[in-house]
């Protein structure tokens, strides 16, 4: 039976839709009269060989987060075809409703910041990793405070519906295929290699950027220019941009989020925070560009992704590239050669000074 407005879930009355993304719909239902938002995935995601007993052990790990800026999980389970999970209702608006239009403050914009790296460091902490942090997946609580509650859903949901199968090398199988949003994904999310907690950091990073500027670092209409972007092209930077004023040290957290090479970014969401609270209190006065409520906002849906689109996206070079000088290896490289090349000098002039 389909889910559907007025249909029992586990005990669940399904009242009313909340909305519709690529994974399923998100329903508000009642349970014993207490409130819940039901989060149904598409059939066409679930009746992959999604083991029922994979699924099951991802939901108990999701299901021990616990912290202020996490969407609580209630139960998760599999009926029929549909895979469900129960969450805690969050009332209010997601974050890509509130900045669509209007430039949010930057005390606003810190105040999510600072919530969305302790939701993401209490997960890293449990070793789960978000893998689709973005603003339609950061819910803000209505509130009469000036500031709003905020609350981080679908951790591990990405995860979840993907068969990400990885072989002795740490890569993608070729039947891997990964759920993410080509906007906000990292460069090794893309090429297929096990992901740690620093793929978070890469996201944080776009979020970031898109909070002060408007925009995102990268906006390829065409998913795999998109995904070439994060491989190779090299973000744009934010001082270079008349409507935007921030402080160095600002910058410069940022674009270390943004590393191509993970090992280059903080290590994770907490190390990450830990930094943010160490930058000069003034780099959090920074001047927010202010959007054009014309322009049509870049999609921002996830999607699934095959390894066949993977391995294309890797292949194609880009206009815009990345330095070769930036990849971390090919810099030590450099250092090393330089150094080689210095002491061969130091060492002829030596010579040639003890022949006189
Ligand atoms: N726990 C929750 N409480 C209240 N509303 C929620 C909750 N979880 C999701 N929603 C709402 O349901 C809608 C659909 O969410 P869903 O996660 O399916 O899509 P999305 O995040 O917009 O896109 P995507 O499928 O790409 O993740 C969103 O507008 C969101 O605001
Ligand atoms: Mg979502």
């Amino acid at each position: 039976m389909k889910p559907s407005i007025g249909s029992e879930l586990d005990g669940i009355r399904l009242i009313r839709k909340l909305g519709e993304g690529a994974t399923g719909i998100v329903f508000y239902g009642e349970r014993e009269n207490l409130p819940l938002a039901v989060k149904v995935l598409s059939p066409g995601l679930t009746n992959e060989p999604l083991i029922e007993q994979r699924f099951k052990r991802e939901a108990a790990v999701l299901s021990k987060l616990s912290h202020p800026n996490v969407v609580a999980i209630k139960g998760a389970s599999i009926e029929g075809q549909f895979a469900y999970i129960a969450m805690e209702y969050v009332e209010g608006d997601p974050l890509s409703a509130e900045i669509r239009s209007k430039a949010p403050a930057a005390a606003f914009c810190v105040h999510v910041m600072r919530a969305v790296m302790s939701a993401a460091a209490h997960a890293h902490e449990y070793g789960v990793i978000h893998r689709d942090i973005k603003p339609t997946n950061i819910l803000l609580e209505n509130s009469e405070d000036e500031l709003p509650r905020v609350v981080v859903a679908d951790f591990g949901l990405a995860k979840l519906l993907s068969l990400d199968e990885f072989g002795e090398d740490q890569t993608l199988t070729r039947r891997g295929r990964i759920v993410g949003t080509p906007a906000y994904m990292a460069p090794e999310q893309v090429s297929g290699i096990s992901i740690g907690p620093s793929a978070d950091v890469y996201s944080l990073g776009i979020l970031m950027f898109e909070l002060i500027s408007g925009r995102r670092p990268f906006e390829h209409k065409r998913r795999r220019d998109m995904l070439r972007a994060h491989l190779f092209e090299r973000p744009p930077a934010l001082s270079a941009m008349p409507e935007v004023r921030l402080h160095s040290e600002l910058e410069k957290w940022i674009e270390r989020a943004l590393e191509k090479e993970p090992a280059d970014r903080f290590e994770d969401a907490g190390a990450m925070l830990e930094a943010f609270e160490a930058l000069d209190p003034k780099a959090l006065q920074f001047t927010v560009a202010g959007r054009n409520a014309e322009q049509e906002p870049a999609k921002s849906v996830s999607v699934e992704i095959s390894a066949a689109e993977r391995a294309e996206a890797l292949k194609k070079k880009t206009k815009n590239p990345v330095p070769i000088t930036s990849r971390a290896w090919v810099r030590g490289l450099v250092w090393a050669a330089g150094f080689g090349l210095l002491s061969a000098v130091a060492a002829i002039a030596g010579y040639s000074t003890t022949l006189r």
